[in-house]
C-alpha cells in the first residue's frame, strides 16, 4: 500500500495503478461502514484509493471540527488490512494550496435538510469532492447511503460538471441494535450511546406506519417526533418525510420518499434515514 501526502506523491502512485480505479473519500476514523465501501470498490475495480482528510470547509464555525475523532495510524492499518492500494492523506495546504479560490455550490438539492441545518456544509463537501475527483480521476467513487443527501448533491455536481467519475452509494451499515455506524458515535457517552438507538426506532416506527397504509407526511413526521420524544437525552433538530428525488417535504407519500432525521445528544449530532417505496 502506498501512502501519498502530497498531490505530487499521489500522481506518482497513480501512474503505476491498475485501472479501473475506485475512490473511497473519507474523513478517517474508519469503521465497518467504510470497510463495506472499500470492499465494494475492490470487487468492482482493479485498484482502490482511500482518501483520509478532515475537510475544514464542511464544518460550520460552531461545529465540531476540533473534536472530530482522528487516529491515522489505526486508519492506515485498516486500509492495509482491507487491501487498499493507495491512501491519500494530505495536509490542508495540499488540498487547498495558497491562492485556492473556488467554491463548488450545488443548487436546489443542497438546500433543504442538512443544507438548511448546516449552512455552507454542502459547498464544503462539493468543493473537496471536486478536488479529489480531479486529482484521482477514478472511474468510480463510493459513498454511504447514511448521508443520503450528500450522495444526491455529489451526483448532481458530477453530472452537471461532466465529471468522469461515477458516483455510487452503498447501504448504511448498522450496529446490531440499529444505530447507523458513524465516526461521531465514538463521542457519545455510554448513556447517550444507549439512547441513540432512538433514531433508528423512530425511522422504523414511521416506516411501519406507512406500510400499514398511512400516507400523510404530517402523520409520518409526527410518528418520528413521538418516538424521539420518548428519549430524554435526544434533542430533535429535524424530522423529514420528503420526495426521494427532490427532498422537498411531502403532504402525501405517493411515490419514492425518504424519511430522515437529525438529532443531538449533547454536542454530538447524528443523522439517519430510511427510504420508503
Ligand atoms: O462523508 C464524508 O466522510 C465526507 O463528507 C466526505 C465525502 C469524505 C467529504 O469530505
Amino acid at each position: 500500500m502506498k501512502l501519498a501526502r502530497t498531490r505530487a506523491e499521489l500522481q506518482a502512485a497513480l501512474a503505476g495503478a491498475a485501472r479501473p480505479l475506485g475512490l473511497v473519500p473519507t474523513m478517517g476514523w474508519l469503521h465497518d461502514g467504510h470497510r463495506s465501501l472499500i470492499e465494494r470498490s475492490r470487487r468492482e475495480n482493479r485498484a482502490t484509493v482511500v482518501s483520509i482528510f478532515v475537510n475544514p470547509r464542511q464544518f460550520g464555525s460552531s461545529e465540531d471540527l476540533a473534536r472530530y475523532p482522528r487516529d491515522e495510524a489505526r486508519d492506515l492499518a485498516i486500509c492495509a488490512a482491507e487491501g487498499v492500494d493507495i491512501v491519500f492523506a494530505p495536509p490542508v495546504e495540499e488540498v487547498y494550496p495558497a491562492g485556492f479560490d473556488t467554491t463548488v455550490s450545488v443548487g436546489a438539492i443542497a438546500r433543504p435538510l442538512e443544507g438548511a441545518a448546516r449552512p455552507g456544509h454542502f459547498d464544503g463537501v462539493a468543493t473537496v469532492v471536486a478536488v479529489l475527483f480531479g486529482l484521482v480521476r477514478a472511474e468510480r467513487a463510493y459513498f454511504g447511503q447514511k448521508d443520503a443527501q450528500q450522495v444526491m448533491v455529489i451526483r448532481r455536481m458530477a453530472l452537471d460538471l461532466a465529471m468522469a467519475t461515477e458516483v455510487l452509494s452503498c447501504p448504511t451499515v448498522r450496529e446490531p441494535d440499529g444505530l447507523a455506524l458513524s465516526s461521531r458515535n465514538v463521542r457519545l457517552s455510554p448513556e447517550q450511546r444507549a439512547a441513540a438507538t432512538v433514531l433508528h426506532r423512530a425511522l422504523v416506527a414511521a416506516r411501519t406506519l406507512h406500510e400499514r397504509g398511512e400516507a400523510s407526511g404530517d402523520a409520518l413526521r409526527g410518528e418520528m417526533r413521538r418516538v424521539l420524544a420518548t428519549e430524554p437525552l435526544a434533542r430533535t433538530e429535524y424530522v423529514s418525510c420528503a420526495d426521494a428525488r427532490t427532498l422537498l417535504e411531502l403532504e402525501r407519500v405517493e411515490g419514492p420518499a425518504l424519511l430522515s432525521l437529525a438529532v443531538l445528544f449533547g454536542t454530538v449530532r447524528l443523522i439517519d434515514n430510511e427510504p420508503l417505496g
